[in-house]
C-alpha cells in the first residue's frame, strides 16, 4: 500500500514538472483534439476494417460521402500518418497495428517514377513510422523512395521535375518541365534518405532544387507562385504560372504554407541560415497580408476576387502552423509559436471542428482542394487533418522536437 501510495506521488510529481512549462489550456486544447482524432479514427478504421478493398479517406463527394483514394494518390500516406500521431499523441497502443497496416500497403509506391509526390506519401506513413518505431525495414522504403524522386531530377535546370505533362490539362499548358511549390514539401525524404544510407547524392539535389525554387518561384513581396516551368535543357525559366490558384500573380494560400514548411525543413537538415531567413520572410508575407482574416484560416487565395465571400482553406493554416512550431525551436522571438496557438485554438472551435461522428469521421471542416478544378471546394481534407495532428504533437513536445531526428520507441 506504502509504496503503491509512494509510486502514485512520484507520478504525480513527474507529471506536474514535464507539465510545468506549459499551461493548463494548452494541456487541455492537447488532450481534447486526442480525444476528437480517436473519437473519429475509432469509427473510420472500423469502416475500413470491415473490409478486405484497401480504403484510404481523403475527403467528401458533394453527397457527403467518403472519396477513398488507391494507393498511387498524392494524398495516400496521410491517413496512416494521422494514425501515428493519434498513436503519439494518445499513447494508446491500439493504433500501433492500425498505422502500421496503414503504412505497410503503401509499400509499391517507393518505385513510383510518375510524379514527384512521393515524398508526402511516404514522409507521412514510413517516415513518422521509423521515427516512432525504428523499424529498419521502413528505412529501406524511403531510401528507394528517394531514389525513385531522384529519376525527376533535372540537372541542366537543377530541379526535381513535379508533373509529367502528358494529362491533357497539363500539355494543354505548352509546358516543359512543371515545378510546383508544393515540391519544397518532398525534400525532406531526400535528407533522410541521405542519412540513411550515406548517399550525398539525395541531400544535393534537394539543396540545389531548394536553390532555384528560392531563386524562381518567389515575388519580391515574399508571396510565390504555383508552377514554374523550366526549359530541361538549357534550364531557362519559360514561365510563371497558376494551376490552383485565382491568376498566375494571385497568392494561393496552401502554396505559401508548403513554402514556409519546406525552407524551415531545409533548415533543419542543412543549417544554412537562407533558408531560415526564407521563411522568415514568408512568414511576414502571410502574416502580413491584409486579406488574413483575424483568426488567421485564410482565405484559399489571398488574392480571390470576392474576399470575404471566399471558401476559407483550412489546410493551409494546419500547414503553416506546424511549420511555425518548428520555426519557433530555431528563432527567439515568441511570434512563431503564439501564431500557431493562435491558429490551433482557431481550429478548436465547432466553427472549423467536427463533432465526434459527423463530417465523415475527418477532423477539420472548410478546406479546399482546387477551385479552378472545381475539385474540393469547403470540405474536409485527409492532409488538413494531417498537419493539424502534427502541429498538436510539435505543441506538446515544445522546444523539445528530437522526434524528428531520434527514434522515440516507447
Ligand atoms: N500538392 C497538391 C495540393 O496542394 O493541392
Amino acid at each position: 500500500m506504502k509504496t503503491t501510495i509512494k509510486l502514485f506521488g512520484l507520478l504525480l510529481l513527474s507529471a506536474s514538472i514535464s507539465c510545468s512549462t506549459q499551461k493548463t489550456s494548452d494541456i487541455d486544447v492537447i488532450a481534447e483534439n486526442t480525444t476528437i482524432a480517436e473519437g473519429q479514427y475509432e469509427l473510420q478504421s472500423n469502416i475500413i476494417e470491415k473490409t478486405t478493398k484497401v480504403l484510404i479517406p481523403r475527403t467528401l463527394d458533394k453527397d457527403g460521402k467518403i472519396v477513398y483514394v488507391p494507393i498511387d494518390d498524392w494524398t495516400s500516406g496521410f491517413f496512416a500518418g494521422s494514425i501515428w500521431f493519434t498513436y503519439k499523441l494518445s499513447n494508446n497502443n491500439k493504433w500501433l497495428p492500425l498505422a502500421e497496416k496503414y503504412t505497410e500497403r503503401l509499400d509499391s509506391v517507393k518505385y513510383l517514377k510518375c510524379h514527384h509526390d512521393v515524398g508526402f506519401m511516404i514522409g507521412s506513413s514510413y517516415l513518422n513510422g521509423y521515427r516512432q518505431t525504428g523499424n529498419e525495414k521502413y528505412k529501406e522504403v524511403i531510401v528507394e523512395t528517394a531514389k525513385s524522386l531522384s529519376t525527376r531530377f533535372r540537372p541542366n535546370a537543377g530541379i526535381l521535375q513535379s508533373w509529367n505533362v502528358d494529362k491533357d490539362w497539363q500539355s494543354k499548358r505548352g509546358w516543359k518541365c512543371p515545378v510546383i511549390i508544393d515540391n519544397m514539401m518532398n525534400l525532406e525524404i531526400l535528407f533522410e534518405a541521405t542519412k540513411f544510407s550515406g548517399d550525398s547524392s539525395f541531400y544535393k539535389i534537394a539543396v540545389s532544387h531548394a536553390n532555384k525554387t528560392l531563386a524562381n518561384h518567389y515575388r519580391d513581396n515574399n508571396s510565390c507562385y504555383h508552377v514554374v516551368d523550366y526549359d530541361p535543357e538549357t534550364g531557362e525559366v519559360r514561365s510563371k504560372e497558376t494551376a490552383q490558384g485565382y491568376d498566375n500573380e494571385s497568392s494561393w494560400a496552401r502554396g505559401q504554407a508548403w513554402g514556409l514548411y519546406g525552407y524551415t525543413v531545409c533548415y533543419r537538415y542543412t543549417k544554412n541560415p537562407i533558408y531560415l531567413e526564407q521563411a522568415k520572410k514568408i512568414y511576414d508575407y502571410i502574416f502580413t497580408e491584409k486579406t488574413l482574416p483575424k483568426d488567421l484560416i485564410p482565405y484559399w487565395d489571398y488574392n480571390a476576387p470576392n474576399i470575404p465571400n471566399e471558401p476559407r482553406d483550412v489546410s493551409a493554416a494546419t500547414v503553416s502552423a506546424s511549420a511555425l512550431y518548428e520555426m519557433s525551436m530555431y528563432l527567439p522571438e515568441k511570434k512563431y509559436k503564439l501564431t500557431a496557438d493562435k491558429i490551433i485554438a482557431t481550429l478548436s472551435t465547432p466553427a472549423y471542428r467536427a463533432e465526434i461522428g459527423t463530417n465523415g469521421n475527418f477532423i477539420l471542416k472548410h478546406s479546399v482542394g482546387s477551385i479552378p478544378h472545381n475539385n474540393e471546394i469547403d470540405v474536409p481534407l485527409n492532409y488538413a487533418d494531417y498537419y493539424f495532428l502534427e502541429a498538436l504533437v510539435r505543441k506538446r513536445d515544445g522546444l523539445n522536437m528530437n522526434y524528428l531526428t531520434q527514434i522515440t520507441k516507447k
